[in-house]
């Protein structure tokens, strides 16, 4: 592996992160040296949790790791990467669908810049049917969903107006 291959990027919009992020995060950061948790700034998109506050949960919920290193990236993933010399991508899959999405995504990301390598990291089947987005919609309607995201995010989350 050449030194660049030992740095890989988990980008996302981890809003907020949960605990099928962050089994992939636990994972990968065995997997290779350093590990970049990256936060897309997308100024289009309505958020629940702030960039800031994000990263924090973030951070909270990877102390224990000590080779993870947030960072937030605007515009194309690739062109982050090729600036700061990571070429690998580390992206979880749920399901079959996701790999269908994750092919494309991987393909166009490498059509992009030619030096990327995506791999792909199957999630825990006990968290395969978590996202962030569903997380959000149950959380509308006061569910209980302690054993679907860190302590920390669940705090956070309840103080949110919903
Ligand atoms: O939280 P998500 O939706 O899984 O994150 C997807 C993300 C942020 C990794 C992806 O949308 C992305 O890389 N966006 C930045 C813009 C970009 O590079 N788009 C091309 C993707 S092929």
């Amino acid at each position: 592996m050449s030194k660049n291959n030992r740095t890989a990027m988990f980008a996302g919009s981890f809003d907020p992160i949960t605990n099928g992020h962050l089994d992939i995060i636990e994972r990968a950061s065995k997997i290779f040296d350093e590990l970049q948790i990256g936060i897309l700034i997308n100024p289009n998109k309505k958020t629940v949790f702030n960039l800031e506050e994000r990263k924090n949960l973030i951070a909270k919920c990877t102390e224990h790791l000590d080779n993870v290193k947030i960072i937030y990236f605007e515009g194309l993933l690739v062109d982050y990467c090729k600036a700061n010399d990571i070429n690998t991508l580390v992206r979880g899959v749920r399901t079959t669908q996701d790999v269908d999405y994750e092919l494309q995504m991987a393909h166009m990301n490498k059509n992009l810049n030619e030096d990327i390598e995506t791999v792909l990291l199957p999630t825990n089947v006990k968290f395969s049917f978590i996202s962030s987005s569903l997380i959000k919609e149950v959380m509308k309607f006061g569910a209980n969903i302690e054993n679907l995201v860190p302590k920390v995010v669940l705090d956070e989350l309840k103080k949110k107006e919903w």
